[in-house]
């Protein structure tokens, strides 16, 4: 295991080396090092048509068709604040210390962590937060880390937030509600905008500013990098631009035409609607933000934690999702395509990723707060110009802003356009298939993104991070996915991969063992169990254990409750299977396993050049 462990960070060193030459080859045509566009999207299961879901999206699944998109990508922790905090500092929530969402700031808390963007800053980009990055508060210093992670401050939009005061939503009488499900006339909104849209406009105008600059000196020759001075771009500073948008997180107010692609009676229920048996109350999370709504004939106070939702308010759920999740493809697609009219989409890395999922029905759950996959499970696509896209012919472009209405208006199913039948189904049409772009199943995390993006980018790699971190700037406790990337690229590559991550690691802390009002986000002082969770290819595993929450020890040996899915009997985890006599053994291992944790689920790396297995679950579209 040690011997493992020493490997993996001697490679390391070996990588940021031999990568910083494959990756600079990459980029042949420019002067300088690439840009790097940064989407995160609140809330976002992988809801995507090219993630296999009946949702359209097509400005998001023309990125993937030029990208990688790793379909078994996991959060830390299915909350935003830790979740975020966490893959932008590449540490998991028991470094960063913030389980909640503002109990502190890592940099006072846990200590002075470089983060993703801070990274990029010190090594000369010009950094950008736009919208919802950091999540803001306390966790973030209430500046969004300003001025340590980005150049300028950042941009919040200027509507206002959405709260139970905030009645927004028109009600069948003419008057406004506070409503779950919220469909709106965009310019009877506050400032007849949404905060998503201004968060794009204000993408839009950054983007053609950077461009203006850029151009100043176009056809001068070549530069080398030149750092931003005063807060300012110079004509050669490359970028890191955050955009981190709010939808579909709660409440799901959209535009309301977006409704239209989703008539009710094409939506169907989640594949598991029902709750998981044996299933421990600790593991319950009781969706209480849902039942606020005033639209949900739920009542939030003194429910019944287990009361399901009815039927036609599941279906109304998940159109409302899928709809904001629509409104929001829409955004990006803005931005890609301004991405590109300005020249900039050949010299700019794109990532694209969810900061948690959302249960939409599934075992009955209806929020994040859990370690169900169906909550930590996210999208995660890396579009790297050069590499990622070099299976695809463009004809004329690469980001045209796609219309997710086109096929209801032309009925032209035979045109490459992705084209949307009334089942919710969208479809390329190209001989390519139907949803093209390199894909990889092996098994990520969000702590992975920081070290791959830095690698992509030909910036130092962080090392892995030593046992105790809490002194250490820059390091990561993932692992970069470029080894990944470019074995199912097909790049030639030093370092080979003999086999990747077996594990990925996942944690949600409960105040109580039974659900009660603060279950779903107890605040730090409050926690007193927490939920580690280990998921295999072929099992989860989760251990419930005393946490002290004023010096975080935590009773390992002594769990309070345990889950065990088996996927190959069980691939939605609805049959909790731990107790059973026949699965003592394999709950020896797991809980062996869990244990040692993410130290010893790492990739081993091999330099002999010669020899590569590939891990069966890998393959390539
Ligand atoms: C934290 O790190 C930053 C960047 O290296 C440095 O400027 C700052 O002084 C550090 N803060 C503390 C409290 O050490
Ligand atoms: C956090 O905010 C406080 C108060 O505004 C400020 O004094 C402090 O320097 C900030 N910390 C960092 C690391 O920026
Ligand atoms: C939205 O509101 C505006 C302003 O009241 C109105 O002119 C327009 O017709 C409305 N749009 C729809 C689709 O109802
Ligand atoms: C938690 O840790 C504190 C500080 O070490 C200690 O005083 C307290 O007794 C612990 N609580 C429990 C329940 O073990
Ligand atoms: C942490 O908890 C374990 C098990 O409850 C206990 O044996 C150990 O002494 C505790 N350590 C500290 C530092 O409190
Ligand atoms: C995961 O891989 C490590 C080596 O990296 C190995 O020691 C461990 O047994 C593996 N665990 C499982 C569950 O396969």
């Amino acid at each position: 295991m040690q011997k493992n462990y020493v490997f993996a960070m001697a490679t390391f060193f070996v990588w940021t080396f031999l990568l910083l030459l494959a990756t600079a080859v990459i980029f042949i045509n420019g002067d300088s090092r690439p840009n790097v566009l940064f989407l995160i999207i609140d809330d976002f299961r992988p809801a995507l048509g090219s993630y296999g879901e009946q949702v359209i999206t097509p400005n998001m699944d023309q990125l993937a068709a030029q990208s990688i998109r790793f379909t078994d990508a996991h959060a830390q922790q299915a909350l935003c604040a830790p979740s975020r905090i966490s893959f932008l500092t590449s540490r998991r929530p028991d470094s960063t210390r913030l389980w909640d969402f503002m109990s502190s700031y890592w940099r006072d808390a846990a200590g002075n962590f470089t983060t993703l963007p801070q990274h990029f800053k010190e090594n000369g980009y010009y950094t950008v937060s736009l919208g919802k990055v950091f999540h803001r508060g306390r966790c973030s210093n209430f500046t969004d880390d300003y001025p340590l992670s980005w150049s300028i401050p950042a941009f919040r939009p200027t509507t206002k937030r959405e709260t139970k005061k905030n009645k927004l939503c028109p009600g069948p009488d003419g008057n406004l509600y506070s409503y779950t499900m919220c469909p709106v006339n965009v310019t009877k909104m506050p400032k007849g905008t949404l905060p998503d849209i201004e968060i794009t406009e204000s993408a839009i105008s950054v983007l053609r500013s950077l461009s203006r600059t850029k151009r100043k000196v176009k056809g001068k020759g070549r530069h080398k990098v030149m750092p931003s001075t005063d807060g300012h771009p110079t004509p050669h500073t490359p970028f890191f631009i955050a955009v981190g948008y709010h939808k579909p997180h709660l409440p799901f107010r959209y535009p309301e035409k977006y409704k239209d692609l989703y008539p009710i009676e094409t939506i169907e229920m989640a594949k598991n609607p029902y709750f998981t048996t044996n299933l421990p109350p600790v593991a319950w999370e009781h969706w209480k933000d849902v039942r606020k709504g005033e639209d949900i004939p739920l009542s939030a106070q003194g429910v019944d934690y287990y009361q399901p939702m009815p039927d036609k308010y599941h279906l109304l759920m998940r159109q409302a999702y899928f709809a904001a999740t629509s409104y929001i493809d829409h955004e990006v697609g803005r931005v890609l395509s301004t991405l590109e009219e300005e020249g900039l989409a050949g010299d700019t890395i794109i990532v694209l990723l969810g900061d948690h999922g959302w249960q939409l029905g599934e075992h009955q759950e209806w929020s994040k707060y859990s370690n169900f996959v169906s909550a930590t499970r996210v999208p995660l696509i890396f579009h790297v110009p050069g590499l990622t896209d070099k299976t695809q012919r463009h004809h004329h472009h690469k980001f045209p802003l796609m219309d997710p209405f086109y096929r209801t208006r032309t009925n032209r199913p035979d045109l490459e356009t992705p084209s949307v039948n009334y089942s919710g189904e969208s479809r390329y049409t190209s001989s390519t298939g139907r949803y093209p772009g390199f894909v990889s199943n092996s098994l990520v995390e969000l702590v992975d993104v920081f070290p791959t993006v830095a690698e992509l980018a030909s910036l130092p790699v962080p090392p892995l991070c030593p046992v105790d971190a809490s002194g250490v700037a820059l390091c990561t406790e993932g692992v970069s996915l470029v080894p990944l990337i470019h074995h199912i690229t097909d790049t030639p590559s030093k370092v080979k991969v003999t086999n990747w991550k077996n594990a990925t690691f996942s944690q949600y802390p409960r105040p109580s063992l039974f659900p009660s009002h603060k279950t779903n986000t107890p605040s730090q002082d409050r926690i007193a169990y927490m939920g580690y969770s280990m998921r295999t290819k072929k099992y989860r595993y989760t251990e419930w254990l005393s946490f002290n929450n004023s010096n975080f020890n935590v009773s390992w040996g002594d769990p309070l409750a345990r889950e065990l899915y088996i996927y190959s009997q069980d691939p939605l985890e609805d049959v909790n299977v731990a107790d059973m006599s026949e699965n003592v053994q394999i709950v020896r291992e797991l809980s062996y396993q869990l244990g040692l944790n993410w130290r010893h689920a790492l990739p081993v790396f091999n330099e002999d050049t010669t020899t590569v297995s590939t891990p069966t679950e890998w393959y390539v579209k």
